[in-house]
Formats: C-alpha cells, sequence, structure tokens
C-alpha cells in the first residue's frame, strides 16, 4: 500500500513528499512512485514463500511493468530476479546491478542477437518454441558455453480477464504446446550446450481468482515428473505472475500473503502427491509488485459540460502516458490532490489531451469540484503505463519520481523537444 497522507495543507503526500510541491518542481504530468510501498511488496512475496514453501524460492520481477533503473535496482536489492522480455529489458537489469543468474529472459520471438546477448551474459533463457530451442544450441555451442533453459508451457488453463492479457488458453502464441513436451524432453536430454533446469508457464494478468493459479501448481508439478522421467537435471518450476491489483472500489484481489500460501500449498500437495522432492519455485509477478506503489500527478486545465450529458474535464496527459484504459478498457479512480478533504461530489469525465475521442481517462469520475491548476491523481499506475507510454501526438514523456522518507529523486527525466526530434533525419532534397 502508498506511504499516504493528507497533511494540514489539505494536500495528498506520498512518501513524505507533498504531490503538488512535486509537481510545482518537476513538472506536469509526473509519475510518483513510492520506494518504501515497492520494496513492501517485494518483501511480501519473498517472505511469503519463505513461510509458506518448505523448498527453495526466487522471486523474479516481470520487468515488462516497468522496466527502469531505479525499479530494476530497488528488486535486485530485496534479493529478487528480474524476468526480460527483450535485448533493452537485459541491459536495464544489467545495469542496474542484477547478477545475470538471476535474469530470465523470456519471449516468444527472440532474435538471434538479443539470444547472443543473454547468452554471452550467462542470463537464464525462458524457451518458447523449437527455433528458438536450436537457435540456443547453435549460439550456446558457438560461444562455447551450456545455457539453462526452462521450457515455457501452454497450460490450457482458461481465467477471467480481459481476452488481450490472458496467455494460458491452449490457443495462445506462448510456449509449447503440452503435447509436445515428451519430444522436447527427449530433444533436450540429447544437448551438450543446453542443461533444461525447469518448466515455465503464465496464465495472463490482473486475475483475482486463486483457482486458476492453484490448478496450474498442480499440471507444473505433472511435467516437472515427466521432465525428471527423461533423467533431465531439472530442479526449478515457474508458476508466472498474474496476480490483480485493486484500481476501482469494485476489485477486490486477493493479498500477495494469500496468494502465495495457496500456491505454495497447492504445489506441496502435488509434489507430494507425485512423491517427489520439491522443486525450487519462482514466480515472476509484475503487476502487483509495481502496480499500487506509484501514481500519475495530472493538471486540470478547461472543462466542457454538454447539457443533461456529461462535463468533461481535461488534463495535461492521457493516452500517452496510461494506453491502459483505451487498450483495455481499464477503470481508474481519480482525486484531488489539493482538495483532499472537499467533499467528491462531482461527476465528470477525464478526458487526456490527445486528437483523439476515445482518449478519456475516467468516464463518469466522483471527484470533488475542480477548476483549473488543481492537480489530479490517478492512484495505481506503476504498472504497464510508463513502460506502454508512446510519444502519440508528439507528445514528450513524463518524468518519474521515487519519493521516500520526504526525499525526491527523479529516476526517468522528462522527455524535452529535443528528444522527440533527435531520431528524425531530413533528407537534403527535401530542405528548403
Ligand atoms: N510472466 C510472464 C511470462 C508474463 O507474460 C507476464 C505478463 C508476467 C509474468 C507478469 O504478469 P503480472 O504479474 O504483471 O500480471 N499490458 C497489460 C498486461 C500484460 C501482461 C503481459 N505479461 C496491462 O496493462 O494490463
Amino acid at each position: 500500500p502508498l506511504t499516504a497522507k493528507v497533511n494540514d495543507r489539505d494536500c495528498l503526500e506520498i512518501g513524505g513528499c507533498d504531490v503538488t510541491e512535486l509537481v510545482q518542481q518537476f513538472g506536469s504530468p509526473l509519475y510518483i512512485l513510492d520506494e518504501q510501498s515497492v520494496r513492501i511488496a517485494c518483501q511480501q512475496y519473498r517472505d511469503g514463500w519463505q513461510k509458506y514453501y518448505p523448498g527453495e524460492s526466487l522471486v523474479i520481477y516481470a520487468s515488462k511493468a516497468w522496466s527502469c533503473l531505479a525499479v530494476c535496482a530497488i528488486a535486485g536489492s530485496e534479493d529478487l530476479g528480474i524476468d526480460v522480455v527483450s535485448g533493452g529489458e537485459i541491459l536495464t537489469a544489467i545495469k542496474a546491478g542484477v547478477s545475470a543468474d538471476k535474469i530470465y529472459f523470456h519471449g516468444n520471438n527472440k532474435s538471434v542477437a538479443e539470444l547472443e546477448l543473454a547468452i554471452s551474459k550467462n542470463c537464464r533463457i525462458i524457451a518458447d518454441n523449437w527455433l528458438e530451442l536450436e537457435n540456443i544450441a547453435t549460439i550456446a555451442s558457438s560461444m562455447g558455453k551450456n545455457v539453462p533453459v526452462m521450457v515455457r508451457l501452454t497450460p490450457g488453463i482458461e481465467c477471467h480477464t480481459h481476452e488481450y492479457i490472458r496467455t494460458g488458453h491452449l490457443d495462445s502464441k506462448f510456449g509449447f504446446d503440452p503435447n509436445q513436451l515428451d519430444e522436447v524432453f527427449g530433444w533436450l536430454s540429447q544437448q551438450s550446450a543446453i542443461t533444461c533446469i525447469g518448466v515455465h508457464a503464465h496464465i495472463g494478468s490482473q486475475i483475482f481468482e486463486q483457482q486458476p493459479h492453484q490448478d496450474l501448481a498442480g499440471v507444473m508439478v505433472e511435467w516437472y515428473k515427466l521432465a525428471l522421467s527423461h533423467g533431465l537435471p531439472i530442479s526449478e518450476i515457474n508458476v508466472g505472475g498474474g496476480l490483480g491489483i485493486k484500481y476501482t472500489e469494485a476489485d477486490d484481489p486477493q493479498s500477495i500473503d494469500e496468494w502465495v500460501k495457496n500456491v505454495a500449498t497447492a504445489l506441496k500437495i502435488a509434489c507430494d502427491e507425485h512423491g517427489i522432492a520439491y522443486p525450487r519455485v519462482l514466480s515472476e509477478p509484475g503487476r502487483s509488485l509495481i502496480g499500487s506503489s506509484c501514481v500519475t500527478a495530472y493538471t486540470v486545465g478547461g472543462n466542457k459540460t454538454v447539457p443533461g450529458i456529461r462535463t468533461y474535464i481535461s488534463i495535461d496527459g492521457g493516452m500517452s502516458d496510461n494506453p491502459r484504459p483505451i487498450t483495455y478498457q481499464s477503470q481508474y479512480r481519480a482525486m484531488i490532490a489539493n482538495k483532499m478533504s472537499a467533499p467528491m461530489t462531482e461527476t465528470v469525465t477525464i478526458a487526456g489531451k490527445h486528437c483523439e475521442s476515445g482518449d478519456i481517462l475516467i468516464k463518469d469520475a466522483q471527484i470533488a469540484a475542480a477548476v483549473p491548476g488543481d492537480i489530479l491523481v490517478v492512484p495505481a499506475t506503476g504498472a504497464y503505463n510508463y513502460s506502454m507510454s508512446s510519444n502519440y501526438n508528439r507528445i514528450t514523456r513524463p518524468a518519474a519520481v521515487l519519493v521516500n522518507n520526504g526525499e525526491a529523486n527523479i529516476i526517468i527525466q522528462r522527455e524535452s523537444y529535443h528528444d522527440l526530434l533527435r531520431f528524425d533525419r531530413l533528407p537534403q532534397r527535401l530542405i528548403k
């Protein structure tokens, strides 16, 4: 949970910093990340596994949620590993000081160059398909390396979340079909440049149900047992991420502690049933590790009332800093950071500033009466906001500031117009 309170100026304070002062100092829009809250989430996962699971465990942060040096460094300093999905995320994790044996490389179409990078740095690879296995074998042999690999499988487990963020159903682009498992394990047992260390699956994201995660644990232990029967030196099960967070009052996710407890119990039961020693367990939370720890602060601009229908309030950001509403119809709530005790009597629609009618951040938000210049805060923007941000309409990306104990440090600088034009080239014949 955010380290938040209302101060005696009736303003929202996060990590001991007044949000309105942060905006004055660092500009608007602004991502405000609460370090203490990220650390607590890391600890809840890490300590949860230690408490509820008798075997070894490692939590790896799914950095697609927000990959940047500071966030990777915080996760690393809490003894977490990092899940990466591209060369860029690999380099970010390494540069943040995370050791390569705790970096797990995912993706359904890793390029040869990315595989070469991962292998040369001694990262672990989560193999998704045959072409990739062959590429890994070739690259590893040519470098004289032996690569630790996990095999990703499609578990065929359905869960209730937006169809764009479901990954566990059989008709998914990710991972091997379980029917191919025998063949994959057989092939792996012949390889000299690849060591199969484990199996992986991930069923989807923003999931509130517990049952699919428990079912997954059971299925994974069966796969693990199959790998053992092929004589593979397998020792890890990676149960993926997916725990949902609270965006609006209607959302009621489990706590991290409950999630770990349930998955750990399901794994233990399955291992006991199959008579196998408890493998090392990896889990890779993204959203639930970082999502609730950040708010985005915007400055309120003008408004428009369509009589009898609605009032729009415009803000100075929108779909370029938070593409989730327009992409997944995600719901958020908002508050006015400089009027925290004012009654939230207004029902307004918060409109982004992009030239697109769908750029609506929140439909029918319940907030205090707002005037231009007020600071509007949207909570729970730590996951898949900055990492999915764009320059649509040539709008510069906001800055991000890390707050802790009254101290604020920039972790991502605000983009400048110079940054926007950095990659543009004007062919000679177009120069006037
Ligand atoms: N592991 C794998 C293999 C994944 O694909 C993902 C997320 C995670 C772990 C982390 O899942 P989490 O704990 O964050 O649920 N952009 C979408 C979410 C896409 C999730 C992609 N994979 C959104 O904004 O909702």
